[in-house]
């Protein structure tokens, strides 16, 4: 089978698409699966990557990136043909046909439905979600509100673009009075906690707004939800297949305000994460069922990850990702090795469910 590994890209989460590509580049079955390696670099080029994984570990000290290498990739010129081609200081020459692609893109223009609409017009299966479960999953509004349709709970939040803000910033900031303190100021399209930031005091709030603006025109004031931060991955539900869930995930937090980009990525210290949590076989199967539900109402397909805290009064959805990073140390996979997949498995069950 000849597999596209599609990584990098656009958005703010590049490095850990990158470092996620590296994981899989080192870990997939080269005698079942021919790789092409294509690297999107930050301004939207698509090039013909090195194979090599170590180049994309991920390092603390200095995260991987795609460069542009001066090569070029085409897509299949119709959807009558699967042939990708590349043009380098040689000329054209093709890669031939391409069974599937394996877009490992995190955010913006990867993750959010944009590249997997030009894979349909293109006529390219791929793994994960499609147009618009990942356009969903992407937007925390959006998410919020098919969830709540669908009898799951999430947090209050309220819901504010770039314009609101500038037309009337006082009245932005009464709205979001009723939200209590701390709230969480996020980004309405982003990941990995990019220009997140936790607001104790009302005169943090201003700043945290631009942080989030800095990411996108729409932000979400969310209510801090205090409970146990645990995360579950599902598989499958892609081709009439019914979606599954692993075991639970726990993000143990000491001194820290939250799980920001620093301690998911960067070794801070005062994170750890283990698995399986410590939850009663009642919580698990009820986590579970809220977790499928939530995949099955933005319809997503192939595999997520669904973040909930656990608070007193029982289980919130964070969120959902649709594609969630899987270095070998995220989550994801851990969650998936605890339940007896391992790592190699697990790119082999995601690209079955692909092409089923
Ligand atoms: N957005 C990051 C990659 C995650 O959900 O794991
Ligand atoms: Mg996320």
């Amino acid at each position: 089978l000849r597999v596209v590994l599609l990584f990098g890209g656009r958005s703010s989460e590049h490095s850990i698409s990158c470092a996620t590509a590296g994981g899989v580049l080192s870990a997939i079955d080269r005698e079942k699966y021919d790789v092409i390696p294509v690297g999107i670099t930050r301004d939207g080029a698509f090039v013909l990557e090195s194979d090599d994984a170590h180049r994309f570990a991920l390092d603390p000290q200095a995260l991987p990136e795609v460069i542009d290498n001066g090569t070029r990739i085409t897509w299949p010129e119709s959807a009558a043909t699967r042939e990708l081609r590349v043009t380098d200081a040689a000329g054209e020459r093709s890669l031939g046909d391409v069974d599937l692609v394996f877009p490992i893109l995190h955010g913006p223009f990867g993750e959010d439905g944009t590249l997997q609409g030009m894979l349909e017009l293109v006529g390219l299966p791929y793994v994960g979600s499609g147009v618009l479960a990942s356009a969903l999953g992407m937007d925390k509004h959006f998410t919020k509100l098919v969830l709540q349709h669908a009898g799951i709970e999430v947090a209050p939040w309220r819901t504010i673009t770039a314009q609101e803000w500038d037309r009337d910033p006082a009245a932005v900031r009464s709205s979001v009075a009723g939200l209590g303190l701390p709230v969480f100021v996020k980004p309405a399209r982003a990941g990995s906690s990019v220009g997140v930031s936790k607001v104790s005091e009302p005169d943090e709030f201003d700043a945290a707004l631009a942080t989030a603006f800095a990411e996108d025109d729409k932000v979400l004031v969310e209510t801090g939800v205090v409970g146990r931060e645990l995360e579950i991955a599902i598989l499958g539900g892609a081709h009439g297949e019914s979606p599954r869930s692993s075991v639970a995930g726990e993000v143990i937090m000491s001194g820290r305000e939250f799980y920001d980009f620093e301690a998911k990525y960067l070794d801070a210290p005062g994170v750890q994460l283990t698995c399986p949590a410590d939850l009663r076989e009642e919580q698990l199967a009820e986590m579970s069922e809220i977790a499928i539900a939530a995949f099955e109402a933005i319809g997503a397909e192939g595999l997520s990850r669904v973040d909930f805290f656990l608070t007193d009064a029982g289980f919130v959805i964070n969120e959902i990702n649709t594609m969630p990073g899987f270095t070998p140390i995220s989550m994801f996979p851990t969650c998936w090795l605890n339940s007896g997949l391992s790592y190699p498995e697990l790119i082999d069950e995601l690209i079955r469910v692909a092409v089923a």
